[in-house]
């Protein structure tokens, strides 16, 4: 089935319709490699700080694991070359509400991509040297 808007269009639609579509890179950049990282390829750091997201549990979104992507904190296939692949992740609905799937919940996303929690900001940014 083909799009029905013309290119132009295509390219222009807000970042926030972009990352919910299907991931749009091939299947060989989502396999783990066990290999130690060379410096070159650890990540690069996006921001010291989180940033904040409204979600709705259930959404899908690909998060920037180089810390490359000029959309942080959501992968926009910057990684090629790196070594480094983005992560998969799910909104989960709030702990109080397990059945809500509607309300949007802001998420703090990690951009120094030292947290030990990923995608979410543990705090590493804190003891990162700038
Ligand atoms: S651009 Fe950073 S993981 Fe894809």
């Amino acid at each position: 089935m083909q799009s029905t808007l013309p290119l132009h269009r295509l390219a222009t639609r807000p970042i926030i319709q972009l990352r919910r579509l299907a991931f749009p890179f091939p299947s060989r950049h989502l396999s783990s490699s066990s290999r130690r990282l060379t410096p070159a390829e650890q990540p690069k750091i996006a921001a010291y700080e989180s940033i904040g997201v409204s979600l709705k549990p259930g959404e899908e979104v690909w998060w920037c694991r180089c810390g490359r992507s000029q959309e942080q904190p959501f992968c926009d296939g910057s990684h090629e070359g790196t070594g480094l692949e983005p992560l998969q992740w799910l909104v989960p609905p709030p702990k109080n509400k397990p059945d809500d799937t509607t309300t949007p919940r802001t998420i703090r996303f990690c951009q120094c991509k030292h947290t030990k929690t990923p995608p979410i900001c543990d705090g590493s940014h804190k003891q990162l040297k700038k």
